[in-house]
């Protein structure tokens, strides 16, 4: 199409809403409801204004493929993202485009995939069977904290090896207070602010990345991601610098544990409030024998498919951004550079003509002969086409060894007098946190 034609294109339909915030109050209280209620109004295609950003929303499996795959060339992730994200974060490979990207994702991808993935069954399993104990012991616990605590000691052991116990619980609160800031406009360095805060944490979590990174560089310690990290090299030989690894460390640990803690406690609701879920998954675990081997986690059916599940209806993130850098037409409206475009999973995972009684919990959906899911950009909570989750593989496997372990060793029953309707934004979890009595199964 050319120019003139391009720029005679009316915009997609929609509407600003308020100043400076747009629409963002509706959307972050409920992403779903948010698209329901345009899509009713304009179709799959819409503007609005969300974090500060003229914003079209482009809705189904159609548009998540020409984002994510066939016309991911029309769009920069780096700028999609906000300002207290980028700020904080600085080049990590999700906030990277182009070269610079491919060559990152090339270099970190033998880290979380294939043969590397074995060597981390043992410290994973061994992070569950300690953290179960004491939620045993504890009797009552808040689930998404205690996945969090979980996930967070998988990921930093994993990544950065062992560390006194003072100084994984700094790292741990230091890290907390930095992710509570990566959502929290404004982007301004005051001490009060959660950005600022959040600014405060990561001027000291850096130095003590730096630390381990010359520690790692020194003493060559094999067995960690972050000593693969520093072995790779790209195509001319050259590796990683320290001020890279230190950004990619902060990528990888923060979108290495919340989303897992989101989908994991999720995953508990459902299997504790429907007892016709739980039993297959529990049959499952039984007949596999006692002690957890790594040839198990391939052999789960039924929990992937409660995994999967679980992924389509709780996705930790509700969508995702990309900034256009090429102005380009989409259903007969222009879409021009500057904007922000989103997709949409939670809008997606519900479309009903992609999946039958899509309101309902059912893993079943994805066995013979139902067969749903199988529609390329369908189900899309771990995005899709060449920036798909770096990490899928390392949370497959992470979330069946705990799940597998949970399953076998402790039951988890809902206590009463609290609310399960999800908080969407900066990861999705049951308003209260899930609130749960431990047994011994
Ligand atoms: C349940 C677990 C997880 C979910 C649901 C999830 C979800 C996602 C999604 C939706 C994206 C794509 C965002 C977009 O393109 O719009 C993504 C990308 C990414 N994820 Fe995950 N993730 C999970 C676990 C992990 C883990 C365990 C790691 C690291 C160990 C990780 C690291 C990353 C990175 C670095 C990217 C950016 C990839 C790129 O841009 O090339 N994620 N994830």
């Amino acid at each position: 199409m050319t120019v003139t034609a391009l720029q005679s294109l009316p915009l997609p339909p929609g509407s600003r809403g308020f100043p400076i915030l747009g629409e963002t109050g509706d959307w972050a209280r409920d992403p779903l409801k948010f698209a329901h209620d345009r899509s009713a109004r304009y179709g799959h295609i819409w503007r609005t204004h969300l974090m500060g950003r003229p914003t079209i929303v482009m809705l189904g499996p159609e548009a998540n493929r020409f984002i994510l795959g066939t016309h991911m060339h029309l769009f920069s992730s780096r700028l999609g993202w906000s300002k207290t994200i980028t700020s904080l974060i600085g080049d990590g490979l999700s906030l990277l485009d182009g070269a610079t990207h491919r060559r990152h994702r090339a270099m970190i991808m033998p880290a979380l995939h294939g043969a590397a993935l074995g060597q981390y069954f043992d410290e994973m399993y061994a992070q569950v069977r300690a953290h179960a104990a004491r939620w045993l012991a504890a009797g009552e616990l808040t689930m998404f904290r205690a996945f969090k605590h979980l996930s967070f000691d998988i990921a930093t052991r994993l990544m950065l090896g062992p560390q006194s116990q003072p100084e994984a619980a700094e790292c741990f609160r230091l890290f907390h207070t930095f992710t509570r800031g990566l959502f929290a406009p404004p982007a301004w360095k005051l001490p009060w602010l959660p950005y600022g805060k959040a600014w405060e944490a990561g001027q000291r979590l850096r130095p003590m990345l730096r630390r381990i990174v010359g520690e790692h560089r020194r003493t060559a310690l094999p067995g960690t991601i972050l000593s693969m990290l520093i072995a790779a090299h790209d195509e001319d030989g050259q590796g990683f610098s320290d001020d890279e690894l230190i950004d990619e460390l902060l990528v990888l640990l923060w979108a290495g544990h919340d989303t897992i803690t989101s989908l994991l406690t999720w995953v508990v609701y459902e299997l504790a409030r429907d007892p016709a879920i739980a039993g297959p998954v529990l049959a499952e675990q039984h007949a596999l024998g006692d002690t957890l081997t790594p040839a198990d986690v391939r052999r789960m059916p039924v929990l992937d498919r409660v995994l999967r599940e679980a992924e389509r209806l709780h996705p930790p993130a509700p969508g995702g951004f990309r900034a256009v850098i090429e102005e380009f037409e989409y259903s007969g409206y222009r879409i021009p550079v500057g904007w922000n475009v989103m997709y949409s999973s939670v809008f997606t995972h519900t479309m009903p003509d992609l999946w039958n009684e899509p309101g309902r919990f059912n893993p079943e959906r994805f066995a013979a002969p139902q067969n749903e899911g199988r529609q390329p950009f369908c189900l899309v909570g771990f995005g899709g086409g060449p920036r798909v989750c770096v990490g899928l593989a390392f949370a497959q496997m992470q979330m069946r060894i705990v799940m597998a372990h949970l399953l076998r060793t402790l039951r988890f029953e809902l206590l009463p007098n609290q609310r399960f309707d999800p908080v969407a934004v900066p990861t999705r979890m049951p308003r209260d946190g899930l609130r749960v009595r431990v047994r011994p199964a």
